[in-house]
């Protein structure tokens, strides 16, 4: 791992304002090092509840080499261990997901329960105490049937003050007893920074995002970054709020601190354009509405829970958006839409028009970040400044900067 000193000499060549350098895009020492003090530190989004619905579900979810098992107790609490086991360390969980009694390492047969605790291993010394080798738990928060994990031993931010922000905000939606209408995985050959940084920016949105920008008026705004059309989006929000307060429906405004917390998170709400309903192609909807919610009001619920984890919600759909670093050069980005429980695919759910805007646009992504990471890796590469509509991602790397230290 990279040690202070050797940061210290890389952080003092870092311009303010201006990209990072190559090395933080391909050494592996400093992926090791953010292994231990952001992958480690940060509440992380793992899945939706409705994936392991029943005791004995259970799905692996993957970031920073770490893999972890989510699974559903015997009580029906959600829970969540190292997949490492407790004898010489093998991976326990194989599949990607699946339904168990126990969990059974492959190797030598020692037999967890889901609970985590080790019911079983042959053949041990007579001063062995099995209950001294239960798995190593994960600390789990549900907020809205969302399921985040924290891999610290003794988590620095409790999980409370996100759950309650996002329970404020996106709770007529009903997450909670929502269904998953699909789930996609876009990797990328790239460092996981590459990544956020993309998102975080709509310099990029006019030229590579004609789709995502057709949608959304605020795109049309922050992206052109012109006058006129910022006048524009402001009047058509500004319209928005009021009519959407009349029908008794939140309309939260975004509101970040200039330097960004280490654990930060942040909920808000946003017209989507005159006269669309939802967040597709023509503004209709593609799914019936979610939850407790008895009319469409044309906004869009967004929410940020740290660096690696976003959710945009329409009325009748909403798209968690997940970035898990794999190694110093592979990332990936999991959508998953969620819907009505009761939505009927064929009837009042098109699982195709649902996904279009999202699928679309990151699949434009994953082109622009992979181009990204192959210039940087130029010796001729120097980093070069941000423009004034890269603030929020100016504001990651100051973040990531501060969390590196
Ligand atoms: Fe798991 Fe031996 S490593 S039982
Ligand atoms: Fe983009």
């Amino acid at each position: 791992m990279l040690d202070d000193a050797a940061f210290r000499l890389l952080r003092a060549r870092q311009r303010d304002g201006f990209a990072l350098a190559r090395e933080f895009y391909g050494d592996p020492a400093i992926f090791e090092r953010e292994r231990q003090r952001i992958f480690a530190r940060q509440w992380l989004f793992a899945g939706h509840v409705s994936l392991i619905p029943e005791p004995g579900d259970y799905f692996l979810h993957r970031i920073g080499g770490e893999s972890v098992i989510v699974c559903r107790d015997n009580d029906g609490a959600v829970r969540a261990f190292f997949n490492v086991c407790r004898h010489r360390g093998s991976r326990i969980c194989l599949e990607a997901s699946g339904t168990v009694a126990s969990f059974v390492c492959p190797y030598h047969a020692w037999a967890y329960g889901l609970d985590g605790a080790l019911n079983a291993a042959r053949q041990m010394p007579d001063d062995f105490e099995r209950a001294d080798y239960g798995l190593y738990k994960c600390h789990v928060g549900v907020a809205e049937g969302l399921i985040f994990l924290n891999l610290d031993e003794d988590p620095s931010v409790d999980f409370a003050a996100i759950g309650a922000e996002v329970a404020a905000v996106t709770r007529p939606h009903r997450f909670d007893s929502a269904r998953v209408a699909a789930r996609r995985n876009y990797p990328v050959e790239a460092n996981w920074k590459l990544v956020i940084e993309n998102f975080n920016e709509c310099y990029h949105c006019p030229s590579a995002h004609p789709e995502y920008r057709q949608v959304n008026a605020y795109v049309r705004a922050v992206g052109d970054g012109r006058p006129e059309q910022v006048r524009v989006f402001e009047e058509m929000d500004a319209a928005w709020r009021q009519r959407t307060e009349a029908m008794g429906h939140r309309v939260d405004c975004a509101v970040l601190p200039p330097e960004l917390p280490d654990q930060f998170h942040l909920a808000y709400r946003q017209v989507i354009q005159t006269g669309f309903d939802s967040l597709t192609e023509d503004g209709r909807p593609a799914a019936p509405l979610m939850g407790e919610l008895s009319a469409f009001d044309g906004g869009e619920t967004v929410v940020h829970v740290g660096p690696f984890f976003s959710l945009s919600a329409a009325n009748d759909y909403a798209c968690l958006i997940s970035f898990e670093p794999q190694d110093v050069s592979t990332t990936n980005m999991t959508l998953t839409w969620l819907v009505d429980r009761e939505a009927r695919e064929g009837e009042d759910l098109d699982t195709e028009r649902m996904c279009w805007m999202w699928d679309v646009t990151t699949r434009q992504d994953q082109v622009l970040i992979e181009n990204n990471q192959r210039g940087l890796e130029s010796i001729r590469y120097s980093p070069g400044p941000y423009s004034v509509l890269e603030s929020f991602t100016r504001q990651f790397v100051d973040w990531y900067l501060r969390q590196m230290r």
